[in-house]
């Protein structure tokens, strides 16, 4: 004991990287027996799921349900609540969700990261890995239930039994894969390339485009599917040449209509469209050379990195980063941030700084250290001002820290 799901990695789940990547990654399903054990419940277990539907506002977009492989429609378990300020809106029943998963319906949970934590750890190690978005979907399916009918997804999914036990059939990916999700008749799939039982703990990949179907068995089937969807050559070119694109050079406005027969000025009108035509040309031309002027090591960094800004990886901990800030002591060790700091002359012993649209005057001692910390390094924040008592300094320290210009460091060699 002792860890959470926040220690996980992605080899947790998969086992060797390495293996994973070249031997079934977008190619063929995994499973892995006991992956996590125990430890899914770090994640998620059933009593939370009653939590979160208690919560008094939930909308229906996080929720559906489905009965014998057919969704159901969201009136059945939703009604409108009014508020005078917000206006009219549209929340889950929870009574009417329990009626229906006792009836045999399978509870689906949309963007569970959005809810809870534990969860969020799990999408921000995919969106890591994979450099673009993921999402993590519930299934709660009643004992005896089959969940959806066989289908395929568009996207990789990554299936991690958390409760109670599930059957699975998978069969093999087409050699033709093509996006969109799509069902399957009992009768066109023939004999399934795995047949098992998934047990908490257990992982199963599929890659996008795999066709399954899953049924619970004599206990209620909790497990989550963490969905990754491909980002294609087209996708990532698509990118690159977006971004270029941005540039000045492309920036005004062609005039591409006028007299669409030419009958009345042919000659006008042909003359016009052949200057539209070479300045085409040039802008074509001019595109392409920037594209193979790409450094593509560089370019495959930023692609990577505009994966994970979308997938919201790196959001920041403001409120914890605040409340922790409050208890600096002398003793801890402050370091500038990447925030860009204005220091204007001084004048009657005071500093002018703008900061984050800030503007304030400090000490000039403060901006003595602040200068010496631009070059790099850290300090205790009781000794922040040179020559002033302790607990003068760690406030001036705090404050800055408030403003975003400092930030605690962990060791003096930060
Ligand atoms: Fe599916």
């Amino acid at each position: 004991m002792g860890t959470t799901a926040a220690d996980w990695t992605f080899a947790s789940l998969v086992g060797d990287t390495e293996s994973f990547f070249a031997q079934h990654f977008d190619r063929q399903p995994l499973l892995r027996r006991g992956a996590l054990a125990d430890r899914v419940r770090d994640l998620i277990t059933v009593d939370r799921l009653d939590d979160v539907i208690a919560l008094q506002v939930v909308p229906p977009a996080y929720v559906r349900l489905a009965r014998d492989g057919q969704g159901l429609s969201s009136k059945a378990y939703t009604r409108t609540t009014g508020d005078h300020a917000t206006g009219l809106a549209e929340t889950v029943v929870p009574e009417r969700v329990y009626e229906l998963f006792r009836s045999g319906a399978t509870v689906t949970w949309n963007h569970l990261e959005h809810l809870l934590p534990s969860v969020r750890h799990l999408v921000d190690l995919f969106a890591d890995t994979f450099a673009c978005p993921a999402e993590v979907v519930g299934f709660l399916t009643p004992a005896g239930h089959d969940g959806y009918a066989p289908h395929h997804d568009p996207v990789d999914v990554f299936v991690v039994q958390i409760e109670g036990t599930k059957d699975w059939q998978v069969w093999q990916p087409p050699a033709d894969r093509r996006g969109d999700s799509a069902r399957y008749p009992a009768d066109r799939l023939g004999e399934p390339a795995l047949r098992t039982t998934l047990h908490p703990g257990d992982v199963l990949y599929l890659p996008h485009g795999t066709p399954h179907a899953a049924a619970a068995r004599e206990q209620v089937s909790l497990h989550l599917s963490v969905t990754v969807a491909p980002r294609r050559w087209r996708d990532l070119l698509a990118e690159t040449v977006a971004e270029l694109l941005r540039d000045e050079a492309f920036h005004a406005v062609p005039f591409l209509g006028g007299n669409p027969s030419g009958a009345v000025d042919g000659a006008a009108d042909g003359g016009r469209r052949s200057r539209i035509a070479d300045r085409y040309r040039e802008k074509v031309a001019d595109l392409c050379a920037r594209l193979t002027a790409l450094a593509p090591e560089d370019e495959t960094a930023r692609l990577a990195a505009v994966g994970r800004a979308q997938a919201g990886v790196d959001r920041p901990r403001e409120f914890a980063r605040l409340a922790r800030l409050d208890a600096l002591t002398a003793e801890a060790r402050v370091r500038r941030t990447g925030t860009p700091v204005e220091l204007g002359p001084s004048r009657d012993g005071r500093t002018p700084l703008l900061v984050n649209g800030h503007r304030l005057a400090v000490p000039d001692a403060v901006a003595d250290t602040l200068r010496a910390l631009d070059r790099g390094g850290s300090l205790r924040a009781g000794g922040f001002l040179a020559g002033a008592p302790e607990d003068r300094s760690v406030r001036a320290a705090r404050q800055l820290a408030r403003l975003g210009v400092l930030q605690a460091a962990d060791r003096a060699e930060d």
